[in-house]
């Protein structure tokens, strides 16, 4: 009998990419043991034995059989739900929820510390990218400066296909739905969250500080507009939705998630499609650049797998940062320089810049370059909102690297 007894919470695109990862894993020890689902009679890619499949999270969460919980619902709340009861009762889990960690991370690890439990869950980060693990155990020290990449593979995925293959962003989009790399709701995907529900993620394991993601500046690529994208063309650069935190002091760190011209001589520059890529650099060494599928049912899944494994090995997140050294503090007082493409909205009495570089005006729309504090851009989030307005960074050097 396998040493892993999983109950397999959630059986959509992930899930049923789980049940095959394991199969297709000759050594993984690990078995399947129940799936709950909402419907049982929901037509499925994957066969499945019916005797598997239970409708009540109750029977999975008091079947002694269970030793690990794999929780890839989608449905942020009943995922907290569950995660939470299991690890009260003591059963390890392994999930993939972003929206849910983001939003509960600072209890969970309350939880796993007190009751002497595991949560693993690298798989909610750049899906098959093994970001989170490699955050916690090799950068195990305080000579990380950044973590900045493309956490999303939608939005890239719909802003490679209008860069790059002239497509209509409406139509990308919704190719990203019908190949499963969209949320349900998408507007998650291309408005930012997913990225920021990363990026706070992220942060804990890189720093060992939780920012909760209301605090944080997100801005999205809904707003896009053919103007911005010959923009960018005539600079020779492309548009990437970034996501980023930087050590901005020796004390002091920020965080943000907005569209950034990317240059080609940047590693995300080539990270096109689904694909992410994230470029961590640290004091001693440089950059360095991790680079793979972010989205899908069997990448997703094969990181999903790896914690399965992991937890063959007991392994558990020790959160050594956040334990060990002193944490560095998020500050938004910090200047940057963005690009605001507007028609009507009257952007220059609604943001103080502390500089206005360059501006342009026609008919058609208007765009202005300016630095700006992070401060106020949080500030005035709402009122950037609605088609008219499209925000993006153009990145400057902080702690003196030259990005
Ligand atoms: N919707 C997400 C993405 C799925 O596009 O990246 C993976 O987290």
């Amino acid at each position: 009998m396998a040493k892993i007894k999983i109950g397999l919470f959630g059986f959509g695109v992930v899930g049923q990419g789980i049940y095959q990862v394991i199969r297709k894993a000759k050594n993984a020890n690990a078995k399947i043991v129940r799936i709950c689902v909402r419907n049982p009679d929901k037509p499925r890619a994957v066969e499945v034995d019916r005797a598997l499949l239970t409708t009540s999270a109750d029977e999975i969460l008091d079947d002694p059989n269970v030793n690990l919980v794999v929780e890839v619902i989608d449905d942020a709340e009943a995922s907290y739900d569950i995660v939470k009861r299991a690890l009260i009762r003591g059963i390890p889990v392994v999930s993939g929820n972003k929206a849910m960690l983001a939003h509960h991370l600072p209890e969970l690890i309350e939880i796993q510390q007190s009751r002497h439990v595991a949560l693993l869950y690298d798989a909610s980060s750049c899906g098959s990218i093994p970001v989170i693990r490699n955050l916690e155990e090799y950068y195990d020290n305080d000579l990380l400066l950044e973590v900045k990449g493309i956490l999303n593979g939608s939005s890239n995925y719909i802003l490679s296909r209008v860069f790059d293959h002239q497509e209509s962003y409406a139509a990308a989009l919704k190719q990203a739905q019908e190949l499963g790399f969209a949320e349900s709701d998408p507007s998650f995907d291309i408005e930012g969250y997913d990225s920021l529900f990363k990026l706070v993620i992220i942060t804990v394991h890189a720093l060992g500080v939780y920012v909760a993601p209301e605090r944080i500046f997100t801005y999205g690529i809904s707003t896009i507009h053919e103007a911005d994208i010959r923009y960018a063309r005539e600079k020779g650069v492309k548009i990437k939705l970034v996501a980023q935190v930087v050590k901005v002091g020796e004390d002091s760190f920020t965080l943000f998630v907005m569209p950034e011209f990317v240059t080609p001589d940047k590693y995300i520059y080539s990270v096109d499609d689904e694909y992410n890529g994230v470029v961590i650099r640290g004091e001693c060494y440089d950059r360095q650049f991790m680079f793979g599928k972010g989205a899908g049912s069997l990448p997703t899944a094969s990181s999903i797998l790896s914690d399965i494994m992991a937890r063959l090995h007991d392994y558990r997140y020790e959160y050594k940062k956040r334990n060990y050294l002193r944490t560095p503090d998020y500050t938004t007082d910090i200047t940057l320089k963005i690009y605001v493409r507007y028609r009507t909205t009257d952007v220059r009495s609604i943001l103080r810049f502390e500089r206005i570089h360059e501006q342009y005006t026609s008919d058609e729309s208007n765009y202005l370059i300016g630095s700006i504090s992070l401060a106020e851009l949080i500030e005035k989030r709402q009122q950037l909102s609605g088609n008219d307005v499209f925000v993006a960074n153009i990145p400057i050097f902080f702690l003196g690297s030259d990005r």
